[in-house]
């Protein structure tokens, strides 16, 4: 049985070594995205010169926990790298994300940064995407539109709920739709689909953001790429 938990530091760590002096980094969320932060915490306390942005609030407590200072993103255009986790990640570097209810912020720092590499233990990766649901995030005034739009095309809905019942709210006060969708066989096509329902602020299928994934395998770390894997610009 694979140590999920090595696998994903031992990832988080190869993605840290491309990190240097003078670079602006996004922080991912979840507990893969953790191992990554605390790491950069542990280079900036030996002398790393950088700066920091956050996904998510979860991010920035963890980042100043770490003893970093994350900057707001609200004046950031361009980020240089962003390690992130993911739930589940095809051989194109297609993913669902959102499992921690961070996609929003996760895809719009991804989408600004020359190079996103996500980060993953061996039970991420899939030949075709699914075995996970997708997120999306709604504005509570569509959730029931939008969940009678995605019946419509097949799928089965859940909202996301918290331990106590209530419904789980996003940072920015927005509600979660988990819709399971069985094997997702187009993943460009359905991304197009969900971005023409008003209400989906945004959905956890990342089509185009992945620069490259480093899968944390045993004692080993495989390392796949889109193009070199120098980033978008
Ligand atoms: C957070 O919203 C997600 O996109 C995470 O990146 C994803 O859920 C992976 O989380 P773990 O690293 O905890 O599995």
């Amino acid at each position: 049985m694979a140590d999920l938990e090595a696998e994903k530091a031992r990832a988080a760590k190869r993605a840290v070594e491309e990190v240097r002096d003078g670079m602006l980094i996004g922080l991912g969320t979840g507990s893969t995205a953790a191992y990554a932060i605390r790491e950069l915490g542990a280079r900036v306390k030996a002398g790393l010169k950088i700066d920091v942005v956050a996904t998510s609030t979860a991010a920035d407590k963890l980042a100043r926990e770490a003893g970093l200072a994350p900057l707001d993103f609200g004046g950031v255009a361009r980020v240089d790298i962003t390690i992130d986790g993911a739930d589940r990640i095809n051989p194109n570097l297609e993913a669902i994300k959102g499992g921690g209810g961070a996609l929003l912020r996760e895809k719009i720092v991804g989408a600004a940064s020359d190079r996103l590499i996500i980060i993953v233990d061996s039970s991420k990766p899939v030949e075709l995407l699914g075995g996970f649901p997708l997120p999306l995030e709604v504005l509570p005034f569509a959730h029931a539109w939008v969940t009678r739009a995605i019946t419509d095309i097949g799928a089965k809905v859940r909202l996301r709920r918290q331990g106590n019942g209530e419904p789980f709210l996003t940072d920015q006060g927005n509600l979660i739709l988990d819709v399971d969708l069985g094997e997702i066989e187009a993943p460009v096509a359905l991304a197009n689909q969900l971005d023409l329902i008003p209400g989906i602020i945004e959905h956890g299928l990342f089509v185009s953001e992945i620069d490259c994934a480093i899968i944390g395998r045993g004692d080993q770390v495989d390392i796949v790429y889109k193009s070199d894997c120098r980033g978008k610009s």
